[in-house]
């Protein structure tokens, strides 16, 4: 089979794949404080039909599978789904996106299953402020299961954290300082218009420019070469070896170098974070479609692949459906 290439010859080799769109959490920027329906649980793919799709994208050159939400470990079966993918060849690495409430638990089984790294969302030190942006008293929880996945050997532990204008923006020296002490690998991502409830704004946008203007107030930041298609600009801070990592991805968007390809949990397939239309495999594979005719339907709706996100630009239009149920 050959690979997944679109008009611009972008080779998308990076599954995300979002196994559930529920979460534990409520982040601000990501959804309401109440009332998001979640997905009917018959329109969700089965582990079978999951694992079958992700071999098809393996074999179609993906070598690296994301799993992501909402909260990827909601899902009960995510360790044996870990272990599929773990079987498949070749194998690809498998990494996965997690508010990390649930790592305490699962960060030793998940890698003994095949796991290699985790990101963790975690956007500030502070309880209080945890509980204002998350809504929800769960500091604790993170912290336990970021000690875990170091444990379990999960390395390098990365960080994702957002800044929002009067909520965390003022303490983000503050949460590097606390990752460098701790040797997990931070990166700030510019807050994208993903929310459930399309609240984004773009004057109100934390840059990536403020985030490195705050931190170069308290540490002095080297550029680190070899970015390749990578979306985050690495610094080494002060003289090392901590680094931090900046994702500009609004105000200095990386789609021309854009590797990614995406299944949601419900079995649609995107070419973008902010694609507005999207192709089904789930009916096909219920009604008996061939792994080569769910190939033919993954690399066209590769192949029409965007340019671009054109987020500021005056026809952009938010996707429909969250991140939640998009997948990180
Ligand atoms: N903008 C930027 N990042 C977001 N995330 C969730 N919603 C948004 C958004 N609107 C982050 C989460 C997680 C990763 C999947 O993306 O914090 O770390
Ligand atoms: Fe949950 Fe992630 Fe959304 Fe926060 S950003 S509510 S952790 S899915």
């Amino acid at each position: 089979m050959s690979v997944l290439v679109d008009q611009l010859g972008r080779v998308a080799t990076d599954l995300r794949v979002s196994v559930t769109d529920r979460c534990t959490l409520r982040c601000q920027y990501c959804m309401p404080a109440e009332g998001l329906p979640w997905m009917p649980p018959e329109e969700m793919l089965t582990d079978a039909e999951l694992l079958r799709v992700v071999g098809i994208f393996v074999e179609l050159g993906v070598t690296q599978v994301r799993l992501t939400g909402g909260e990827p470990l909601l899902r009960r079966s995510i360790v044996d789904l870990v272990a599929g993918i773990a079987a498949l060849t070749p194998r690809p690495k498998i990494a996965m996106t997690t508010n990390g409430l649930a790592l305490g638990r699962l960060a030793a089984p998940l890698k003994a299953a095949g796991l290699d790294r985790v990101n963790v969302s975690l956007d500030t030190v502070d309880r209080g402020v945890y509980e204002t942006l998350t809504r929800r008293d769960r500091l604790a929880d993170v912290e336990s299961g970021l000690r875990a996945a170091a444990e379990a050997g999960l390395t390098p532990v990365k960080v994702n954290a957002v800044a929002m204008r009067g909520v965390n923006d003022d303490s983000v020296a503050e949460v590097l300082r606390w990752c460098l002490e701790r040797g997990y690998e931070l990166r700030f991502i510019e807050q994208m218009p993903l929310d459930a409830q399309h609240a984004w704004d773009r004057s109100a946008l934390v840059t990536a420019a403020e985030v490195r203007e705050r931190l170069q107030r308290r540490f002095t930041l080297t550029p680190l070469p070899g970015r390749g298609s990578a979306p985050a600009q690495r610094y080494l801070v002060d003289d090392g070896p901590g680094t931090v990592g900046v994702i500009a991805s609004v105000t200095e968007p990386f789609c021309q170098a854009c590797d990614r390809t995406r299944l949601t949990a419900d079995g649609q397939v995107r070419n973008c974070l902010f694609s507005n239309r999207e192709t089904d495999l789930r009916g096909p594979l219920r009604s008996g479609a061939t792994d080569e005719q769910l190939a033919a339907l993954i690399r066209g709706e590769m192949w029409r692949k965007a340019p671009g996100h054109g987020i500021g630009r005056a026809d952009f239009h938010q996707p429909d459906r969250p991140m939640s149920a998009i997948g990180g």
